[in-house]
C-alpha cells in the first residue's frame, strides 16, 4: 500500500526540516520526501498516484513522539491499564514509542519479566515498548539487579521509578554499571526521610488543608546526591519528572561543569500549580507534587535555555475507585499520554519554546539518550509519523480515555493542537 501525506509543514528538528513538503509511505517505511521550501499553503493537483492519499495542508507533520517515561502497569495491574489500552492511549496522543518503568508485579528486574513486556507489546501493542530495567531487586533499594543481562534482553535504561535509591553506594555501583554498559541510569530523585508520610506540596496550602507536605529539597537533595556520583564515576545520569524551580538550577549548574546529565519534566509541572489540589482533588495527587507559580516559571526557563532535555508524560493510570480514596490514602498519579501535546503546545503559544525545540524535546532528544533509532522522518525509514491540526480547539474529556486510567486534572480544560492522525510503521490510525 502507498500512501501520500500531501502538502503538510514537516518539521523534523533531527535534520533541521521545517518547511512544506510531501512524503510517500510504502512498504511500511518512508519512500520519500518532497520538500517545497518557500511555499506556503498552495494546493497541488495531484500527480503522485497512491492508494491513499491524507491531505496535510495547514497541518503539521512531524516524527512520532516518544514519551520515555510512562507505567503501562502490566504485569500485575492490568486493572489500572494493560500494554494494549496504554500503547493505544499513546497512540491516540501521537506517540509511537514509550518506555515503560519497571514498578509491575512482579518489578521488570530480571529478564524473564523485560521479554515478557515485549513479546506482550509486539502482540499486543500499538506502538513500540521500549522497557526501563529496576535498578535493584525488587525496587527494595538493596541489591542491584543483572543489568547487562537485562540490557541485552531489551532494556534501554534502568530506574527505580516510583521509588528512590536511597542507599548512596548502591546508586553509585549503578551509575559505575550504567557506565560499563553503556546505559543511562533515571533517578527517581526523592529523599524518604523528608517526603515520608507527605501526600502534596509543602507550603501554606498543605496547613490550610492539614496535609503533610513533600519539600521541594526532598527532590533536591537526592538530585544533588546523583549529581556527585554521575560526576565521580561518569556513568550516565537522567533526572526524572522535575518540578522544583531548586532542581533545575542544580542541573543547569551540573550541566556546565560538564556532568553527563540529562533531565526531564512533565506536562503536570509547568500546567497547573498545588492550587489544583484545593478541594482534596485525588487527581491533582502526584509524586513529585504539583509545586508553585515560582516553580512553573523556573521549570519554563530550564525547558527554554535547554537545561531541561525531554517532556515526558509520566503517565501513571490508576483505577478510579482507588482515586475515590480520601487524598491521604489515594494514589500519586496522573494519566498523561491523551492530554500531553495539547498541554506542550501550550508553551510554543505562549512563546516559551519554538515549535522546533518542542519538537526536539518529544522526539530527537529521548532518541538519542536512550540510544534509540527513530525519532526522525528519513528515507527507508520506519513511517512513525503524526499530523497534527494546531488550529483546532477541544475540550478534554476523561472520559473519552482510551486509557483505563481517566485520572486526569485536565478534564474540562479547552486546549488546541490535536494529533489528528497517527501513523505507526504504515498503518494509519484517524481521529
Ligand atoms: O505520581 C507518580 N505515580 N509518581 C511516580 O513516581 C510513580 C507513579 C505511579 O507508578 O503511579
Amino acid at each position: 500500500m502507498k500512501i501520500l501525506i500531501k502538502d503538510g509543514h514537516i518539521l523534523d528538528p533531527s535534520q533541521n526540516i521545517d518547511c512544506r513538503g510531501d512524503i510517500i509511505i510504502e512498504d511500511l517505511k518512508i519512500q520519500e520526501i518532497i520538500l517545497k521550501p518557500g511555499e506556503q499553503h498552495q494546493r497541488h493537483k495531484e500527480n503522485i498516484r497512491a492508494d491513499k492519499i491524507i491531505d496535510a495542508n495547514r497541518h503539521l507533520v512531524i516524527p512520532g513522539l516518544i514519551d520515555m517515561h510512562v507505567h503501562l502497569r502490566e504485569p500485575g495491574f492490568e486493572y489500572k491499564e494493560t500494554i494494549k489500552t496504554g500503547t493505544f492511549a499513546a497512540i491516540k496522543g501521537g506517540f509511537t514509542a514509550v518506555c515503560c518503568m519497571p514498578n509491575t508485579n512482579p518489578v521488570n528486574d530480571h529478564e524473564s519479566v523485560t521479554e515478557f513486556i515485549i513479546r506482550k507489546s509486539k502482540q499486543e501493542g500499538f506502538c513500540t515498548v521500549y522497557p526501563v530495567g529496576a535498578i535493584t531487586k525488587g525496587q527494595k533499594g538493596e541489591e542491584l539487579a543483572e543489568i547487562g543481562t537485562m540490557k541485552n534482553e531489551g532494556c534501554v535504561a534502568f530506574s527505580d521509578d516510583g521509588r528512590p535509591v536511597m542507599n548512596s553506594t548502591v546508586m553509585k555501583r549503578a551509575l559505575e554499571y550504567a557506565k560499563t554498559f553503556n546505559v543511562p541510569i533515571i533517578s527517581h530523585s526523592e529523599d524518604l526521610t523528608l517526603s515520608e508520610g507527605g501526600v502534596m506540596n509543602e507550603g501554606l496550602l498543605s496547613v490550610k488543608l492539614g496535609l503533610r507536605g513533600i519539600p521541594p529539597e526532598a527532590e533536591q537533595i537526592m538530585i544533588f546526591r546523583d549529581i556527585l556520583l554521575a560526576e565521580s564515576t561518569g556513568g550516565g545520569l537522567h533526572i526524572a519528572h522535575v518540578s522544583t524551580a531548586g532542581s533545575v538550577k542544580l542541573i543547569r549548574e551540573a550541566k556546565k561543569r560538564g556532568v553527563n546529565i540529562t533531565a526531564e519534566t512533565c506536562p503536570h509541572y509547568f500546567s497547573i500549580t498545588e492550587d489544583a489540589v484545593e478541594g482534596y482533588n485525588t487527581n491533582a495527587k502526584v509524586n513529585p507534587p504539583l509545586r508553585t507559580f515560582y516553580d512553573i516559571e523556573a521549570i519554563k526557563e530550564g525547558l527554554a535555555d535547554g537545561t531541561i532535555d525531554v517532556i515526558a508524560t509520566d503517565h501513571a493510570p490508576h483505577h478510579v475507585d482507588e482515586k475515590l480514596n480520601p487524598f491521604d490514602s489515594a494514589p500519586f498519579g496522573i494519566s498523561g499520554l491523551e492530554t500531553a501535546l495539547g498541554l506542550c503546545l501550550k508553551l510554543v503559544q505562549e512563546g516559551v519554546l519554538t515549535k522546533k525545540a518542542l519538537i526536539e524535546k518529544m522526539t530527537v532528544n529521548p532518541a538519542k539518550i536512550l540510544g534509540l533509532n527513530g525519532g526522525n522522518i528519513k528515507t527507508g525509514s520506519l513511517a512513525n509519523i503524526v499530523i497534527i491540526d494546531e488550529s483546532k480547539e477541544y475540550k478534554v474529556k476523561a472520559e473519552d480515555f482510551v486509557s483505563k486510567g481517566k485520572n486526569t486534572p485536565f478534564d474540562g480544560w479547552t486546549l488546541r493542537g490535536l494529533p489528528i492522525c497517527t501513523i505507526y510503521k504504515g498503518i494509519i490510525y484517524e481521529w
